[in-house]
């Protein structure tokens, strides 16, 4: 409760809202976004990364990089999020990466890999990841872009490149309600592995864990997939 006097907080979730509401459209804020805010699922997926990844076209000539400290001004700016820049140098410090892709010099999308065990504020939990294991999140597209191959385009060249830099699994989670998302991960044949999050109504938490998805119960979770 006291997070709605947070204003940093509150304009961070309400341009999240704006988001979702001119890509959805209403009916579906309403029907499948809204109710999701009670009952918080999110689809896991897993993937070993290889190097065979069919070519993708683009519409967009998008060029792709790690970003380095110079680049996350521009990233914050678009982060859905309310991450400050210091706590993005924070990440690239702590050794996890972003990558971004351009067009004309321009920031065009982003997503973060997270390469070491992280806490999801979403989830209320930290996640655990093996050695040579990466976590994908924050995927975003400029809204005026979408649609047109950009993130699975950047996706291949995203998993060329971790496999050159000697890792091995790639996983990520969706929120039940995100299908672009989904439709994403299901492209480059990720396997749903599980489900996690919580029902939060009157009550409070109620957690629920699925699949492949381990509770350790002490504030700590981990995907079990086969090395
Ligand atoms: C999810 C997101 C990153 C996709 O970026 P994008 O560059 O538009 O994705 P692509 O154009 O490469 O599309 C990938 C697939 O998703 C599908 N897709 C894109 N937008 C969609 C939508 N609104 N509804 C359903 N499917 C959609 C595409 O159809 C495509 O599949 P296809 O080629 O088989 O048709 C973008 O929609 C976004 O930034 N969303 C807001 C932030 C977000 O939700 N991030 C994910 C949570 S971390």
């Amino acid at each position: 409760m006291m997070r709605l006097f947070d204003t940093a907080w509150l304009s961070s979730k309400i341009r999240i809202g704006i988001d979702i509401w001119r890509q959805l459209g209403g009916k579906t804020f309403f029907g499948r976004v809204l109710p999701w805010l009670f009952c918080r699922r999110y689809y896991f997926y897993s993937q070993p990364i290889h190097s065979t990844w069919p070519a993708l076209s683009c519409s967009c000539p998008v060029v792709v990089k790690f970003a380095d400290d110079n680049d996350l001004a521009l990233v914050a700016a678009l982060s859905p999020g309310d991450a400050t820049v210091s706590e993005l140098k924070k990440r690239l410090r702590d050794g996890h990466l972003c990558f971004t892709g351009w067009l004309n010099d321009k920031l065009v999308h982003f997503r973060w890999i997270f390469t070491r065990c992280l806490y999801l504020p979403y989830l209320h939990r930290t996640l655990l990841l093996s050695s040579f294991e990466v976590y994908v999140d924050e995927t975003y597209t400029l809204p005026e872009l979408r649609g047109r191959g950009i993130a699975a385009y950047t996706g291949r060249l995203l998993r060329l490149a971790l496999f050159e830099r000697g890792f091995k699994r790639y996983s990520c989670a969706v929120a039940s309600w995100n299908k672009a998302q989904q439709k994403l991960t299901e492209k480059f044949g990720m396997e749903k592995v599980g489900e996690g999050g919580f029902i939060d109504f009157l009550l409070g938490k109620r957690f629920i864990w699925k699949g492949r998805v381990k509770d350790h119960g002490d504030g700590r979770i981990e995907i079990c997939v086969p090395e």
